[in-house]
């Protein structure tokens, strides 16, 4: 089966995702991690030369490539991957998607010393975090709601998601 991990930047996909992946047995992808790869630059590179545009249309070219080559993986999606160019529905077709959903304070507390590597934040100042966040998340609910699996806490039963999983 396949498994995508969705959710604002700072959810926590790429920490659970091969965690998830070893106890399925299943191999993990992370899609920024194979951007990146593809390109030969770093997400913020990307963004800074080609745009946001760009970047969109790389993101839905890799996600199509690891989907058609791989029956079986667990992938950690980028936080707008289920919000362009139709993805959701693409990824809701291939697998199962998961949503991991933590309040967006806490995406806000990991995101203050996590954000180099990502361009959406940088020029937003540190006390406009958190309303920044809240209104991106509220603008990519109608996506993110689509998820067959939404996860609201913040150490998730790894065995009892897969169970949830199967059931959906
Ligand atoms: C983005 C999230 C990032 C990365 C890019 C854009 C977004 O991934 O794909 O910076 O639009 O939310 P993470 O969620 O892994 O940080």
């Amino acid at each position: 089966m396949r498994i995508y991990l969705i959710g604002f930047m700072g959810a926590g996909k790429s920490y659970w995702g091969p965690l998830l992946a070893q106890q399925a047995g299943v191999r993990f992808y992370d899609l920024d991690r194979e951007i990146e790869e593809s390109q030969g630059m770093d997400i913020e590179e990307i963004f800074s030369k080609n745009g946001e545009e760009s970047f969109r249309v790389i993101e839905k070219e890799l996600l199509h490539i690891l989907t058609e080559s791989h029956l079986e993986f667990v992938m950690a999606c980028g936080g707008g991957t289920p919000c362009f160019l139709n993805n959701i529905e693409y990824m809701k077709r291939s697998g199962k998607v998961v949503w991991i959903n933590p309040s967006a304070e806490v995406l806000a507390d990991r995101l203050r010393t996590e954000r180099e590597q990502r361009p959406l934040l940088q020029n937003i100042a540190n006390e406009e975090l958190l309303t920044y966040i809240q209104k991106k998340i509220a603008d990519r609910r109608l996506y993110y709601e689509q998820a067959d699996v939404r996860i609201d806490e913040e150490n998730i039963d790894l065995a009892a998601l897969l169970k949830s999983i199967a059931h959906v």
